[in-house]
């Protein structure tokens, strides 16, 4: 069985933002979880290029729309090396490739009957690309998300027979399973339930998108393309490929991690697609919440855009992936604060997981000649009871997407070990011989608990995990699989320690 999971292919108006590197290390997170859990993993990205967003976007920066998104699709490429993102696809939307498939899915829709000419009359957001209401029909009335004026449009479009779905969506929507968070999935059960109308497909007067097979003056419709990537990318690189065999390299979709504001499009219309095409439908679709920047919503003309680059720069990987996995609940608006940032990240990762390793290793390395403890038998200090607890809550948290409470174990794991040690007081212990035994075998229940914290800490901070291990000297455990390594007692007796480096420096308030 291979795990399919998917970011929104992002726009390429414009560099990626906090909000598209949000989505990304989510899904990276999950990734890494599964890889290490030894499934087959295709993970999916890539960049939506078609449409009039774009197209205006492209002529306002005096480019071509090709020459545009090829700048934008390759910053989207470096952001997410940068980030250390382990994507196994990258799909363009403005690709041959994506445009084969486009054509070949429409062709089995249109054999369904499901594609019929209409007029399209509407007020629309070239935001979002998508056609809003406007109950007073004023010209004035903005898109609440873009601010910006919605356009009248009255043309002659292809539609898609939406409403034949009603039924089938009804019964997708209300699948618990289906969409998460439960709030969301709700909110699409009352729109649902209001009776779909069919929308249109296509748009005349706007050429960069992929032309409709046999129908001279259409384009398709920019997120009809687009939510076509999330197959196209599959067969992406091969020579030959067609919709049947793409599909069969893994469809479908384990799991859309989006945005809260375009879960219609994945799961009313997308599903709906898929039905008329005889393909099957995406197993999860989840929709996360928005981040703002200290109470506010981001946007260039507050002028409070938080750069991720700067971020990545200022601070590093693995603070932002912590502050951002941890402190916002996946499903849940959450809000970017400086000041908190650096508290979580000073308490949690410094001072909390840190320095506990620094600690037991300076100790052990002091103690017992730059090596883990040995000769020692066991005592009942429930230690490792502690840990099997902690690693099977962690597991079935990652397992439901409660990534937040994934992390809480870890840090609330580190907590408990960060008493015991104050608690047994090995320092004082050491002063007297007879004590040895016990200083040992705390000395070895704090390192091994560091192990662990390490391990745990593999999908979510890579890199800081990889200096837990260095810090361990744990090279001898490559022949084990992740999940053996989450068992208590690798940590070998009497080997050596490198020379303590912390693994995290305190940040600082500018
Ligand atoms: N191109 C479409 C998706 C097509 S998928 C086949 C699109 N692109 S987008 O670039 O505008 O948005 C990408 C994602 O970023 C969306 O999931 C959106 O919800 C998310 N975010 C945009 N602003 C955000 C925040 N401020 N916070 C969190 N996510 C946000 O929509």
């Amino acid at each position: 069985m291979t795990f399919i999971i998917t970011t929104p292919l992002y726009y390429v108006n414009d560099k990626p933002h906090l909000g598209s590197v949000y989505t990304t290390i989510i899904c990276d997170t999950i990734a890494r979880y599964k890889r290490l859990l030894g499934e087959k993993v295709i993970f999916i990205t890539g960049v939506d290029e078609h449409g009039l967003k774009i197209q205006r976007t492209a002529l306002e920066n005096g480019l071509t729309p090709s020459e545009h998104c090829d700048q934008i699709s390759d910053t989207f490429l470096k952001s997410w090396k940068n980030w250390n993102i382990t994507f196994d696809k990258f799909i363009r939307t403005s690709s041959n490739h994506h445009e084969k498939i486009v054509g070949q899915f429409y062709e089995r829709v249109k054999k369904s009957d499901d594609i019929y000419m209409g007029v399209q009359k509407g007020w629309y957001c070239v935001g979002c690309e998508e056609f809003k209401d406007n109950p007073d029909n004023s010209p004035n009335t903005q898109c609440p998300i873009h601010k910006k004026n919605l356009e009248w449009k009255n043309e002659e479009n292809l539609f898609f027979r939406l409403s034949k779905y009603q039924n089938e969506i009804e019964k997708l929507v209300s699948d618990p399973n289906f969409i998460e968070p439960k709030e969301r999935r709700n909110e699409i059960i009352n729109f649902v339930s209001k009776g779909l109308r069919d929308f249109s497909i296509s748009r005349t007067n706007l050429n960069w998108g992929i032309n409709v097979p046999k129908e001279n003056k259409h384009t398709f419709y920019v997120w009809f393309d687009a939510l076509l990537g999330y197959i196209s990318a599959l067969s992406l690189n091969n020579q030959e490929f067609s919709l049947e065999n793409t599909l069969s390299i893994g469809w479908p979709a384990n799991i859309h991690l989006i945005g809260k504001d375009i879960l219609r499009f994945h799961a009313v219309y997308w599903p709906a697609m898929l039905m008329s095409a005889g393909i099957e439908t995406p197993n999860k679709v989840f929709g996360h919440g928005f981040l703002t920047r200290e109470g506010q919503k981001m946007g260039k003309s507050l002028g409070n855009v938080l750069d991720p680059n700067l971020l990545l720069s200022k601070y590093g990987n693995d603070p932002v992936r912590w502050f951002l996995l941890k402190d916002i609940s996946l499903g849940s608006d959450g809000d970017f604060q400086d000041r908190r940032f650096v508290d979580i990240i000073n308490n949690d990762l410094a001072n909390t997981i840190g320095n506990l390793l620094n600690r037991s290793t300076s100790m052990s390395r002091k103690w017992f000649e730059n090596n883990t403890p040995s000769d020692f038998s066991d005592l009942n200090d429930n230690i490792c009871k502690l840990s099997t607890e902690t690693v099977n809550n962690y597991l079935a948290y990652l397992n439901k997407y409660n990534l937040d409470l994934a992390l809480g174990e870890i840090l609330n794991f580190a907590i408990k070990i960060n008493l015991y040690l104050n608690d047994e007081q090995p320092w004082v212990l050491i002063k007297n011989s007879d004590n040895i035994q016990r200083v040992k075998f705390v000395i070895y229940n704090v390192l091994e608990s560091s192990r662990i914290i390490g391990q745990l800490l593999k999908p979510i901070l890579p890199n800081l995990s990889n200096k837990i291990d260095d810090q361990l000297g744990l090279v001898y455990l490559e022949n084990l699989t992740w999940t053996e390594q989450l068992n208590w007692g690798h940590l070998k007796k009497g080997t050596n320690l490198p020379k303590p480096n912390p693994i995290i420096e305190k940040l600082n308030y500018e």
